[in-house]
Order: C-alpha cells, then structure tokens, then sequence
C-alpha cells in the first residue's frame, strides 16, 4: 500500500493509474476508521480497479466552536485497516499542504446548505464541497463513495459533482450501525457509557417512526412530537432538530406523501450526533 502525503505526489500517481487505463475509486474520510468507512472502501473496490483512501481532518469544514482540535485520530491503526482491506493508496496530507499560506478559492452552493446541519453549521458545507473538490483534482478518481450516514453531504457532493462537470461516478452506501442500532460514527468515541446509552434514542425514534408510516399515520407534526418525547426521555439529549424533508430538495414537508427523508441531530452530552432514514 502506497502512502502519499502531498497533493502533487498523490496525483503523479494517480496520472500513471490513469495511464495504465486504471479506473480509481476514492473514499474521503477523515479517519479514525470504523466499519462503516471499510463498507464504502468494498463498495469502492467493487466497481474500480483500484481503490485509494483519503484520511484527512479537513480544518475549513470545522466551525470556530466546533471539535478540530479534540477530533479523534489514530493513523497508524486507520493505514493497518486500509492494508487489510487491499487498499492501493492512502492519502494523509497536513493542511499546509492543502491550504497554503495565500489560500483564497472555495467552492459553496447556494440551496442545499440551507437546511438540516447547514443550519446549525454554517460554515461546514462550504468546507465539504471544498476538500471534495480539491480531492477529486488531486486523486483523479473514476468514482467515488460516500455514506447514506451524512445524506446532506452525499446531496451536497452529487449536486456538486453534476454542476462542475466533475467526470466522478458519486456512489452512496447504506449506513452501517452496531448491534443494537447506534450508527457508527468516529464522534461515538466522545459518549461516556452513559450517553452511549442515551445515544440509541436516535435510531429508536427513527424505527418508531418507520412503524407508525407503515400503519398509516401520515401527519408529519405528530411524528415530530412522538419524535422529540422518545429523544427527551433519555437522560443528556438536546435536539438540534427532527426534520422530514424531501430528499432530493431538503425542503421541509408536512405530510408524508411520496418518499421522505426523515433526519434527526441530537446533542448527547457534549456530542452531536446525526441519524436518518428515507420513507
Ligand atoms: P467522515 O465523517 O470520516 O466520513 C467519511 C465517510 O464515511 C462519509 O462518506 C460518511 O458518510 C461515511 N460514514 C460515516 N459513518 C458511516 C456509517 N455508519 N455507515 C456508512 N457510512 C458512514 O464525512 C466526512 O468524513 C467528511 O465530511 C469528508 C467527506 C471526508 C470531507 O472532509
């Protein structure tokens, strides 16, 4: 496994892949790497000849307030897995070396941010559509794979890859969870034993939801509120918001007509966690 850390070293390759008639599936992720990364790595190699890895804590996608710093990290274990799952390349720059001292492009959307986390987080998809950018001009990829997990940033990145003209195949892959149907996230890390407990009253709510839809039950206000009672009856939660919205356009809807994506962000303790599910 080949390990790059600057953008023109990574590149060079990926020309030489490319010349070769390679086609390169990239993952984005920024480590500390669970199950759910490893899915869209296999998912990755399924439909390319070769997959490269990037592993890179983007600061531009942070707010001031927000985890950069205490994000968790751990390379050498996240390149051990890499190894293991045959992955051709990995890319770990520092961000000197994707944002130099005069740096000054960014790439934002004008619509889709404008919902769900890009609320609460106003300056993360800017930072998203950025580094995605800036990784398919250096990794070159014929396709590349992204989580149902973040179904706003997956929107952000297709949206964002037609109206560039960015020659990339964008691939979603289903959210992968724990046994007892916590997703997993590198932010779990954060939760005491405690929390971790309070933490399932995301996938609880949305499973509860799942079944009052499949009963009929079509009036979006009552499944908010029977949403924002199963969350607020755990010990530590603070609802960011419980939102159902269509999925191509992120617009609220209140009744669930044809297909809805229903998205939840839930502070536990100091946490924020997200979850969703389309109907
Ligand atoms: P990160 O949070 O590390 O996630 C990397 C990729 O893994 C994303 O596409 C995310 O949706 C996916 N993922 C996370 N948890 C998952 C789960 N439980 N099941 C399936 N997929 C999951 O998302 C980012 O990094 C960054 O914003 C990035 C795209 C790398 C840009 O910096």
């Amino acid at each position: 496994m080949e390990i790059y850390t600057t953008p023109t070293g990574m590149q060079a390759q990926s020309l030489n892949w490319k010349r070769q008639g390679k086609r390169i599936g990239l993952v984005p992720t920024m480590g500390f790497l669970h199950e759910g990364h490893l899915s869209l790595m296999d998912i990755a190699a399924a439909h390319a000849d070769l997959v490269v890895v990037s592993i890179f804590v983007n600061p531009t996608q942070f707010g001031p307030s927000e985890d950069l710093e205490a994000y968790p990290r751990n390379l050498e274990r996240d390149l051990a897995l890499c190894r293991e799952r045959g992955v051709a390349a990995v890319f770990t720059p520092e961000p000197s070396d994707v944002y130099g001292p005069e740096y000054q492009s960014y790439v934002s959307l004008e619509k889709l941010p404008n919902h769900l986390c890009g609320l609460s987080r106003p300056v993360h998809f800017r930072g998203v559509a950025t580094v995605v950018s800036k990784l398919f001009n250096i990794v070159l990829p014929d396709l590349a794979v992204f989580g149902e997990k973040d179904f706003q940033q997956l929107a952000v990145i297709r949206r964002l890859t037609a109206d560039l003209n960015f020659p990339v195949r964008i691939m979603g892959g289903p959210i992968v969870r724990e046994a007892d149907g916590l997703a997993m996230s590198s932010r779990n890390a954060y939760l005491s034993p405690e929390e971790r407990v309070s933490a399932l009253c995301l996938s609880m709510a949305l499973k509860h939801v799942a079944s009052e839809v499949e009963k009929g039950e079509r009036d979006v206000a009552l499944l908010k509120a029977s949403t924002e009672k199963i969350i607020l009856s755990r010990p530590h939660t603070e609802i960011d918001y419980i939102a159902f919205c269509d999925p191509q356009t992120l617009e609220a809807v209140d009744s669930i007509g044809g297909p809805v994506l229903m998205a939840l962000a839930v502070k536990v303790g100091s946490t924020r966690l997200i979850d969703n599910q389309v109907f």
